[in-house]
């Protein structure tokens, strides 16, 4: 090695620009790899020994020195700062200060660009597992609340106005809903992350005889690239986790939203947690919902990232590109942008109160009830368009003489549809609005417990897998 001990140093003659040096230099960020790295280059050393590229006696003290590397990495005994590239580089010459020479056949058959695709593919995949198993917990907290509201009534809206009553439980499990694709949709992109790119090298394959199989196998990748040059230029899978990300973020932040507006005191539909609020420096009386307002900012942070990544990819030509260094810290801030939201969303809705009374109220006035009294009278036999065209009449009527629906004479009602009955009054009862939307996935109580149980079995027999 020559040039300050660049592995790549034997066809320069001058040192590289100072600038140059931190201008291209990785490690700051990429050191987050380091597990990954040594996990793939034990796995490598295996292989090359097993294929008889390397001698037992080599890959024994490769490993050793590899293991000796980690130690210190993880006891943070390790400098990155001493002016290495990237994680990769640091690691090999690390090992090479260990062990001596020997850990120079540590890079046989491999390229750097086959084991950065690699070590991210191999961060993505536990990343993704521990964010599933965030989602599954705000999952399970989603249905226990749920429960909990199983008889909370309160106003559904469309356009922020008030539209019907339906149950709280209804509206938690929307939310239930959401998760549960956005979980599938981890999943999937899990599937496609978990391919094993290594033996791809620089871009060609290698003339040596490698088994990636078995190196596939060592590290529990079901399936292998199948294409070297695709393997070293695909960051397909860092877009498509962002953007799964992106719609994570997405569905919290508008459940963030509704909270806020929730807990307003124009709304008063709900009060959070004092831990899950803070106070304001000038105004003694203030608790606001800054947990839930930063989950919608950060919201934003990760659509840049996605956009960072897609725009990163979009004019490269095949294949490996430095550019693609550029992939790493938008994913690992959209990797930490998720847990950590996913983790706090699912502290602050474990310790919301719900003002019940508030909601109920909510869900009486504003006319709420007016698609129910078209529905009655199409019971009774009338065209919808024609009920709809009376309770809009009725309507006007009450706005005009300060009235809400429940407040009309059988006398008044009739003078605009002769057939009106009293039992008229009972669907103008939120309870019985509610309880009347047993439609496949509506909202009444019959329909929301079949849900729960639904999810449940579920949920349970995924468990038992
Ligand atoms: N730090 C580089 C990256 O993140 C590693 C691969 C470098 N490969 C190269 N041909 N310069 O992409």
């Amino acid at each position: 090695m020559t040039r300050q001990g660049k592995p790549w140093g034997g066809r320069f003659r001058e040192p590289t620009d100072a600038q140059v040096e931190q201008f291209t230099a990785s490690i700051a960020f990429d050191k987050l790899l380091y597990r990954y790295d040594i996990e793939g280059s034990i796995a490598h050393a295996r292989m090359l020994s097993r294929q008889g590229i390397i001698t037992a006696g080599d890959e024994r003290a490769i490993i050793k020195g590899l293991k000796a590397v980690l130690a210190d990495m993880e006891k943070e005994r390790f400098d990155f700062s001493t002016g290495d590239e990237d994680v990769h580089m640091a690691i090999e010459k690390a090992l090479i200060r260990k062990i001596g020479k020997v850990g120079g056949k540590l890079h046989t058959g491999r390229s750097r660009n086959d084991q950065v695709a690699l070590d991210v593919r191999l961060y993505l995949r536990d990343e993704i597992s521990r964010i599933i198993d965030l989602m599954t917990a705000l999952k399970r907290a989603l249905v226990r609340l749920a429960k909990q509201e199983s008889k909370t009534i309160m106003p559904g809206y469309t356009h922020l106005q008030k539209a019907q009553p339906v149950l709280l439980a209804h509206y938690l499990l929307a939310h239930w809903e959401m998760l549960d694709r956005d979980e599938a949709r981890l999943r999937d992109c899990r599937e496609r992350v978990n391919v094993m790119p290594l033996g791809a090298a620089a871009l060609a394959g290698t003339g040596l005889p490698i088994d990636r199989a078995y190196t596939a196998r060592l590290l529990k990748f079901p399936r292998i690239a199948a294409n070297s040059m695709d393997a070293v230029s695909d960051r397909d899978f860092v877009a498509e986790f962002i953007f799964a990300a992106s719609l994570v973020l997405m569905h919290l932040s508008r459940f963030c939203e509704d909270l806020i507006i929730w807990s307003s005191d124009e709304f008063g539909f709900v009060e959070m947690a004092d831990a899950f609020t803070t106070g304001s420096s000038i105004m003694p009386q203030k608790k606001n919902p800054d947990v839930a307002e930063l989950i919608r900012g950060k919201t934003a942070r990760t659509y840049g990232n996605l956009i960072s990544m897609l725009t990163l990819l979009k004019g490269l030509p095949l294949t490996y590109n430095r550019d693609l260094q550029e992939d790493k810290e938008p994913l690992f801030d959209t990797v930490d942008t998720v847990k950590s939201c996913v983790a706090i969303f699912a502290g602050m809705i474990g310790c919301i109160k719900f003002n019940r009374e508030r909601m109920r109220e909510g869900a009486t006035g504003g006319f709420s009830v007016a698609t129910d009294v078209a529905e009655y009278l199409v019971k009774k036999g009338v065209p919808f368009r024609e009920s709809h065209g009376i309770v809009g009449r009725l309507v006007a009527y009450c706005l005009e003489k300060g009235k809400d629906l429940p407040d009309l004479t059988m006398g008044e009602m009739r003078r605009f549809y002769k057939g009106f009955a009293e039992d008229v009054y009972v669907c103008l009862m939120p309870e019985n609005a509610v309880n009347a939307k047993r439609s496949l996935g509506g909202t009444s109580p019959k329909m929301v417990t079949d849900r729960i149980r639904a999810i449940e079995g579920t949920s349970a027999r995924k468990r038992r897998k």
